[in-house]
């Protein structure tokens, strides 16, 4: 059985069948709703029901519902699945219109330890394959029971077929300890890709402030390198938080953007370094402390939950739109 659904104010409508969440029937017909973790936790994916009724199979297992008020008809998409014909208002993403995510498999074809707890992975897609992607999305690595594992990419959209990864060791984590134990030159992996709508909007001109923790570095690492080669005019600052001075895996490539100058660059250290002459404290508190009226601005931040939700709350109360937010938050993979 299958319903269909309604979406405003773009007046699309898909159709959707009864084992399939909102987001999922959106996506595999080619719509450009927001997303990010698809597995309830971000929010990104918040739409509101105009009418109809949805249910959450798994109700107690999607955080993100606390994110919302139900009252209102706010929904979690990407755990929403229809009762009825459904009409929902969306904030449709037209630059996703040309992305299209599919599967690959890939090729291992480099790694390199970055710090202790970084690798970099370049993985090679199949020979005449390139991925259209738009700089800062994500792609997922399918494992061998279909669970999928998120990860940013770092390179740019270029059409060589090689992405890069970076990839955070979860001491115990089923796909990060194999990555750091096991993975080999050559291995092939499953990927979907791309995903995501934490992506530069390149229609702005709004000087950029770009909030990295630990490997958030990856997605605003293209971020900046495509802004770079594209001969972009747009300031950019970056903020690179991270535990300490190894936690900024890339450092000498943020200083050489500085001394190119294409960036203005403020690493910011958490715990405490003797060493370190440089900024300390909270990476999102220092963007305050430097910028107390972001009103100006847009910011994209990448890394972890508590500082995305921080930044957010605390940003938004100094002045910055909340449409020229935009976040990856590192949700743990619940899908
Ligand atoms: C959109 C998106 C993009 C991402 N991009 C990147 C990236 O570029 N680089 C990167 O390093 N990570 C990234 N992440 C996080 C990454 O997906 C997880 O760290 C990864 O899935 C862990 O997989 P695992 O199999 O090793 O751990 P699992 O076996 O899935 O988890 C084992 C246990 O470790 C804990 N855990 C899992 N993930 C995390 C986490 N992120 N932080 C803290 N504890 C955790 C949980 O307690 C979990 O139960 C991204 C996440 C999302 C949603
Ligand atoms: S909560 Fe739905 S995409 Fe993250």
């Amino acid at each position: 059985m299958s319903f269909t659904v309604r979406t405003q104010p773009s007046g699309h409508s898909f159709s959707i069948e009864t084992d399939e969440t909102v987001l999922d029937a959106a996506l595999r017909q080619g719509q450009t709703f927001p997303f990010g973790c698809r597995s309830g936790v971000c929010g990104a994916c918040k739409g509101r029901i105009v009418s109809g009724n949805i249910h959450y199979p798994d109700e107690d297992d999607i955080p993100a519902l606390a994110q919302i008020n139900p009252k209102t008809g706010e929904a979690i998409l990407c755990k929403a699945v229809a009762h009825s014909d459904l009409v929902i208002e969306v904030n449709n993403i037209p630059e996703l219109a040309q992305i299209k995510s599919q599967r690959y498999p890939v090729k291992v074809k480099q790694i390199n330890r970055l710090s202790d707890d970084v690798m970099q992975l370049f993985l090679q897609l199949p020979p005449d394959n390139s991925l259209n992607f738009l700089a800062g999305q994500y792609i997922d690595i399918i494992l061998n029971d279909g669970s999928h594992r998120s990860f940013s990419l770092a390179n740019t959209p270029k059409n060589d077929g090689l992405l890069e990864l970076h990839i955070r060791h979860i001491k115990g984590g089923r796909f990060t300890d194999s990555v750091f134990n096991d993975l080999q030159k050559n291995d092939i992996l499953r990927i979907e890709a791309p995903l995501g709508s934490f992506f530069l909007r390149e229609k702005s001109d709004k000087p950029l402030i770009l909030v990295a923790g630990g490997t958030g570095f990856a997605p605003i690492k293209s971020i900046i390198q495509h802004l770079i080669d594209a001969d972009s005019s747009r300031a950019i600052h970056l903020y690179w938080g991270a535990r300490d001075v190894v936690g900024l895996y890339q450092n000498e490539l943020a200083q050489t953007w500085v001394a190119q100058g294409k960036i203005q660059y403020t690493p910011v250290l958490s715990e405490q370094e003797d060493a370190w002459g440089g900024t300390k404290g909270w990476v999102h508190q220092q963007v305050l402390n430097d910028y107390p009226d972001l009103s100006p601005y847009a910011v994209y931040i990448c890394g972890a939950p508590a500082m995305v939700k921080a930044a957010k709350q605390d940003f938004c109360a100094h002045g910055l739109p909340e449409s020229d937010f935009f976040a990856d938050a590192y949700e743990f993979n619940l899908k």
